[in-house]
């Protein structure tokens, strides 16, 4: 088991690292507020860079431009920058055309994420999704309420919405004063200070005014006498009817933090910021089968949650995205690769930076670094220095889109099965073979997935097919301690069931009303939204 003295050097990495994602629904403003943190963290000299990204990510179509996005996006996969002191690790979560399940598996991998919810739309159905992944982990949430110098929904109504559809508590710690055009900027609740907006300028550090007491007339001629009584108001009752912060029901995923703000006038970010780098927790311990690792421990371990594989045909090579967990990471180190009980020598992981991946000597709990090999990793593979650990909490997540794959050349059945399964391998796509008849059925969170999965398939294992639509929108993997009662269920459902890449029994259906449905008439089987993987 792991030594029992703490290396005072690795507690300091630790404590100095934010690993986080952002979350939200695509135009809420992440592409803006990651520039700006960016900006912030000196990663970037100018706005644009992360935009202009964006904009060669969004007109992904073809198999070309498909090998672009993915050279693109391994590149902002995960952005490094520095901001007082802390290493911040920003892990992209691709949320427009490019949402897929690694978008998901992203937030495995995080201590942390923010929300931005656009003060105009309030909760949208991608965060919803998305949250629900928090939820696995309770993992904290820091909200960013953004574009208040638009016309948009009031701040407590914003709060209803959020509570109501993500059960989660809002506890502002500043307050808008109005909006749109008649946005004056925020009162930091905690610190007691007024943040004057005007549109276009940064704030600077030194640049709010402490208002102790709201009652101050200086409050009137800066913001005007209406605004500043509409404060007034405003605050006497939050401090009436909110809950106050409260540090622990923020770490367990109950109560969120909110800020306001305007990210493309940076308006509110650095505020925010500032209190990220304060709350948000640093890497913490995490679990694995057998018990929870620390990341203080000496002995180096991570876990895989996202695989990247280079389209040329001419380079078969992957890069694992590997979380570090405990230890300390050092070029040319020797680690045991548990699942097929492997020693490999980490030569040549890369770090990432926002513009270029660099060649690292050393790394830390909550870094990510990406490996190269040539298929040999899958999705939750674990790596140590010694300890046969299995992390959890990297799974599959049901898909909802399918298809039906039709092959052009039947002598090439054999090929198609084993890329396949090796992309399943990869978490490219998911698998699922009928228990009634031979064609194979592909699922994916997002659509793109699809496109991918063809083009490699044509690719890398030389073989041509298509697909079919097919009427299916909802999986869950099922269990059932009952083993006469799961046999009996498979009897009446045959027609609906599969087996998954790794032979678990999944129930595919038409719509969440069927599953329902289904649910009632068969209350002792479990429908499962999720699956660990190599864990069969
Ligand atoms: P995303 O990555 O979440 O999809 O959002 P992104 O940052 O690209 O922002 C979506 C749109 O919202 C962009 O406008 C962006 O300029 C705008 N936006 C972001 N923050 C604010 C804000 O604080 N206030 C206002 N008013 N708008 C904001 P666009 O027209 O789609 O793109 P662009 O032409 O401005 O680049």
């Amino acid at each position: 088991m792991h030594s029992k003295t703490i290396d005072k050097t690795l507690l300091k990495e630790i404590n100095k690292r934010r690993t986080f994602a952002i979350i939200s629904h695509p135009d809420a403003g992440k592409t803006t507020l990651t520039e700006k943190l960016l900006l912030f963290g000196g990663a970037i000299q100018q706005a644009g860079a992360v935009k202009s990204r964006k904009i060669a990510r969004a007109a992904t179509s073809d198999f070309l431009s498909i090998e672009q996005e993915r050279g693109i996006s391994v590149s902002s996969s995960v952005m490094k920058f520095n901001y007082k002191g802390y290493e911040i690790n920003l892990l992209d979560t691709p949320g427009h055309k490019d949402f897929s399940e690694d978008t998901y598996r992203v937030l495995t991998a995080v201590d942390c994420a923010i929300m931005i919810i656009d003060n105009a739309k309030g909760v949208e159905p991608q965060t919803q999704k998305l949250m629900e992944v928090c939820r696995m982990r309770n993992t904290p949430i820091i909200t960013f309420i953004n574009k208040l110098d638009r016309e948009g929904m009031e701040p407590l109504d914003i709060f209803e919405d959020i509570e109501d559809k993500l059960q989660i508590e809002c506890v502002p710690l500043s307050w808008p004063i109005g909006m749109g055009k008649r946005f004056k900027g925020v009162y930091n609740l905690g610190k007691k200070e007024l943040g004057i907006f005007s549109p276009g300028y940064t704030p600077k550090d030194d640049d709010g005014v402490f208002i102790d007491d709201l009652a101050d007339p200086r409050l009137d001629e800066m913001i005007s006498e209406t605004q500043a009584e509409q404060l007034r108001n405003d605050v006497d009752l939050i401090n009436g009817a909110s809950e106050p912060f409260d540090m622990d029901l923020y770490l367990n995923g109950t109560q969120t933090p909110v800020f306001f703000g305007s990210a493309i006038n940076n308006f509110g970010v650095r505020e925010m910021l500032d209190a990220f780098v304060e709350i948000a927790p640093p890497p913490g311990k995490r679990h694995t089968a057998t018990r929870d690792v620390e990341p203080h421990e000496n002995e180096f371990s991570g876990f895989t949650f996202k695989i990247q594989a280079n389209m040329d045909p001419e380079h078969r090579d992957r890069i694992a995205f590997f979380r570090i967990c405990s230890g300390k990471f050092t070029k040319g180190m020797k680690v045991r690769h548990h699942r097929i009980g492997k020693e490999i020598k980490l030569s040549n992981a890369t770090i990432f930076m926002a513009q270029e991946r660099n060649n690292i000597e050393e790394a830390y709990p909550g870094d990510i670094i990406g490996i190269h090999n040539h298929g040999t990793i899958k999705i939750g593979d674990t790596f140590t220095s010694k300890e046969p650990l299995k992390f959890l909490g990297i799974p599959s997540f049901a898909p909802e889109h399918f298809r039906r794959v039709i092959l052009k050349d039947p002598l090439k059945a054999k090929a198609l099965h084993k890329g396949l399964v090796q992309l399943s391998e990869e978490g490219a796509i998911q698998v699922f073979s009928p228990l009634l008849g031979n064609l194979h059925i592909v699922g994916a969170v997002g659509v793109l997935q699809f496109d991918v999965t063809m083009a490699r398939l044509k690719a890398e294992y030389n073989v041509n097919a298509s697909y079919e639509t097919i009427d299916f929108s909802v999986a869950r993997w099922v269990t059932c301690e009952d083993e006469k009662m799961l046999k009996e269920f498979k009897k009446k459902n045959e027609s609906y069931l599969t087996l998954d890449s790794e032979g678990w029994l999944t129930f595919l259906t038409t719509s969440e009303y069927q599953l329902g449905f289904t649910m009632e008439e068969w209350p002792q089987i479990v429908f499962h939204k999720t699956r660990e993987h190599n864990q069969c």
